[in-house]
């Protein structure tokens, strides 16, 4: 029996499956507002069969985007588009979830294909950026030095956060991420590496938790009750202090799920450009699972989960309640079809649109 195509809920929400599309920039946008682009790919991946389509990272600031064509949630022009979108993620049957962040030290940046480094301080595209601590990334391409937050600067962005989150579910987001990994600002914030405030914002593991958990119990203030609330956050960087970060990061993570955090989907730091990584198929259930059990939270990752028998042994061995295909996604975004015809599900065609069931019911295709 599958475990990837059961049904999983969260608060009032049922995913039709366990497989979910994590969040994936796609630096097409102008002056943050999505357009044409966005529309047809998420309608795409929706009707592709996932359960849940979580949208690219969005800036909850102009400041907070990470190229000037990434997404945003700060107007009500953006807020338009992005109704449109999680409406036909809706009508695919699938479930609208949104990605609000803040890129911190690695905001200003060009997009990955032209350069995927920070635009030139002088270019009047670029802007400042800010961080906890005036440290860069320190890659040659991501060197830029942020400016260290005031507690002005913190208080305004954990606002931007909460009203981003509002107009996310006034757009009708059922599934809200709060974007806390991969070096961006929240992340930067947790991390040795690029914090080294004096403050009550730095130091101890407490005092480096207390800006991610701010910023959730600001937004939590906005974000319905009675709708998945979650987060993605790095719980560790392999960069040779993995234990003791992750159990920093544990149990930061109880307080996230005392304060009303429903679900995280566990992933790295990247603060530092010094790690090891140990890149392969399913590296990071093993941590996965550690935040699962030992905050007693449903989890999910991404990072090479995306053969069907491995995603499905994942739920089934107790390692992630939902499983995120990236990658998987872009070379194919029936994925989620795919993995059911390979898996042996009865009537696979059922999750398709009317407009493809009927077809592939009627007729069934072989070797697709
Ligand atoms: P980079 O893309 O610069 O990657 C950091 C290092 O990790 C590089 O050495 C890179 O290898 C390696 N690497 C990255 N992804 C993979 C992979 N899937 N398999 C094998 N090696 C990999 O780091 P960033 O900090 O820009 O991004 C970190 C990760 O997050 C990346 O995987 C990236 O794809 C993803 N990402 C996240 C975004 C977000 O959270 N908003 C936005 C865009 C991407 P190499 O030097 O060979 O490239
Ligand atoms: C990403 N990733 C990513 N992560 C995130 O948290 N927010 C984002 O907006 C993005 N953007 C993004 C863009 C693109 C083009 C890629 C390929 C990746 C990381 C992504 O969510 C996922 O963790 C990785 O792709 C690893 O999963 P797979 O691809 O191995 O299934």
């Amino acid at each position: 029996m599958s475990h990837l195509f059961t049904p999983f809920k969260l608060k009032d929400i049922t995913l039709r499956n366990r497989i979910a599309v994590p969040p994936m920039c796609q630096y097409s946008a102008v002056d943050g507002i999505p357009n044409e682009w966005h529309l047809a790919h998420y309608a795409e991946l929706a009707r592709g069969g996932a359960g849940l389509v979580v949208v690219e990272a969005t800036g909850v600031s102009p400041d907070g985007r990470i190229s000037p064509a990434c997404t945003g949630l700060w107007n009500d022009e953006q807020a338009a588009v992005h109704a449109k979108i999680a409406d036909s993620i809706k009508k695919a049957d699938s479930i609208p979830g949104i990605q609000i962040a803040h890129a911190g030290m690695k905001a200003s940046a060009n997009k990955p294909w032209e350069g995927d480094n920070h635009i030139p301080a002088e270019n009047p595209v670029a802007w400042e950026t800010i961080a906890p601590s005036a440290i860069p990334f320190g890659t040659e391409a991501l060197n830029r030095v942020p400016r260290a937050m005031t507690r002005d600067d913190i208080a305004r962005v954990q606002n931007d956060f909460a009203a981003a989150a509002k107009r996310a579910f006034e757009a009708g987001y059922q599934w809200l991420e709060l974007h806390f990994a991969h070096g961006y600002l929240a992340q930067s914030f947790f991390s040795r590496h690029t914090n080294q405030r004096d403050d009550e914002y730095g130091g101890s593991a407490e005092n480096r938790g207390r800006y991610l958990l701010e910023t959730m119990a600001a937004v939590r203030n906005v974000w319905p009750e009675n709708l998945p609330f979650t987060m993605r956050f790095g719980v560790l960087e392999f960069d040779g202090h993995d234990e003791e970060t992750l159990q920093e990061a544990i149990a930061l993570s109880k307080k996230f799920n005392q304060n009303g955090l429903d679900f995280m989907s566990v992933s790295m730091g990247f603060t530092t450009p010094k790690t090891n990584i140990p890149w392969g198929p399913a590296f990071l259930a093993p941590y996965a699972r550690r935040v699962r059990n030992e905050v007693g939270m449903p989890v999910g990752s991404a990072w090479g989960f995306d053969t069907p028998t491995l995603a499905d042994a994942s739920v089934r061995n107790g390692d992630l309640d939902l499983v995120f295909v990236g990658r998987g996604h872009l070379v194919n975004p029936h994925w989620a079809y795919k993995a059911a015809l390979d898996l042996g599900i009865e009537k696979p065609e059922q999750m398709l649109p009317d407009q493809r069931k009927f077809w592939l019911n009627r007729y069934k295709v072989r070797n697709s």
